[in-house]
């Protein structure tokens, strides 16, 4: 056996060794995400065939027919982590409000915050879809009668973050705020091995991505910005490319670098994206891997939340495309 295969339960143990004292609930919560992981990348890689099966009979699959994976996804996440006795607070894209773990542990100190299946109409069409995950530290003085407490914090004080797509290969990324490191499933033994160490974003790229159907009402720096990048201008040619999952969209971006998108539009004057779950955990990932992310004009990491679900515009990429929006926006 190849001594340097290193799984994602021996890494974040190792990662665990860096702070002094520390118990393991950190690392035992985490793997509840590992876990409910490997769950629902088994249950989407069954989603072709939901319907074959369930008509012939196969019970197991049957009872679940009239079950979107998005709330599959959320009973899988909810679960896992409510054994967990760090975890005290659990918030979701799919409730409402937010959970208080009834085991109430004087542990708990961890609230975990989740869009369980992101690209969701994607599922039809079989194209990759995600799920993202932030971890928030229970603020001191804060007990479990006022949860919105653990949870309205800035992403810069996430204390992790990462996310799962459900592509071509399942990957897991996550960071502890030590460098961005990704891992693989290798579906023969069930385990996630390390095949990204600490990745880094290019400082450029040559993709842009963005929801180009809705350019009629962006604010018009994005266009400019994008008009920009279309003519070569930014040094790079550019193409775009667009899957519809942010999750995917932005694997793509932390890779091989350029820049993803999501402005305000005429449906959506705020953004689309959700602030807590979505646009976070993904701005945690993209500064720890070099890159940047801003909402148009702070930085995504110092934004306050007021609610849970609040949306927010998304710009995430690499520092050249960046800054280059940045200065746009300063000249106009
Ligand atoms: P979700 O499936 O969790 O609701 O998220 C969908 C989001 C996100 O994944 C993607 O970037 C965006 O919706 C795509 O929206 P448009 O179809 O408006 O481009
Ligand atoms: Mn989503
Ligand atoms: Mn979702």
């Amino acid at each position: 056996m190849n001594s340097s295969i290193l799984t994602i339960q021996q890494h974040i143990l190792q990662e665990q060794q860096r702070f002094p004292g520390a118990t393991g609930e950190f690392s035992f919560m985490l793997s509840g995400i590992t876990l409910a992981a490997k769950r629902i990348q088994s249950k989407v890689r069954m989603a072709g065939l939901v319907e074959i099966l369930g008509s012939v009979g196969e019970q197991n699959i049957q009872g679940e027919v009239q079950q979107k994976l998005d709330v599959y996804a959320n009973e899988v996440l909810t679960h896992s982590l409510s054994s967990r006795e760090a975890v005290g607070v659990l918030a979701s894209e799919e409730n409402e409000h937010p959970i208080v773990v009834p085991h109430l542990s004087p542990n708990a100190k961890y609230a975990v915050i989740f869009d369980p299946l992101d690209g969701s109409s994607n599922i039809d069409v079989n194209v990759s879809v995600g799920t993202t995950f932030s971890i928030l530290r229970k603020p001191d003085g804060v007990n479990f009668e006022s949860p919105e407490r653990w949870l309205l914090q800035p992403g810069r004080k996430q204390i992790a973050a990462g996310y799962v797509v459900y592509g071509s290969s399942t990957i897991m990324v996550y960071t502890v705020g030590n460098g961005v490191h990704g891992f693989t499933l290798d579906p023969s033994i069930g385990a996630f091995l390390l095949s990204h160490p600490n990745i880094r974003m290019p400082k450029q790229g040559t993709y842009y991505s963005v929801n180009e159907a809705y350019r009629d009402a962006f604010p018009p720096e994005y266009n400019t910005f994008i008009e920009r990048m279309r003519r070569g201008e930014i040094g790079k040619p550019y193409a775009s490319r667009y899957i519809g999952s942010m999750v995917a969209d932005f694997h793509r971006t932390l890779l091989k670098g350029g820049v993803f998108m999501y402005p305000p539009t005429a449906t959506h004057p705020k953004g689309k994206l959700r602030l807590l779950y979505e646009a976070n955990p993904i701005a945690m990932i993209a500064e720890q891997a070099g890159g940047l992310a801003t909402d148009g004009q702070r930085r995504i990491l110092d934004v306050q939340p007021e609610s849970i679900h609040q949306r927010t515009p998304l710009i995430v990429g690499s520092e050249t495309e960046m800054k280059e929006l940045e200065k746009i926006q300063k000249d106009m």
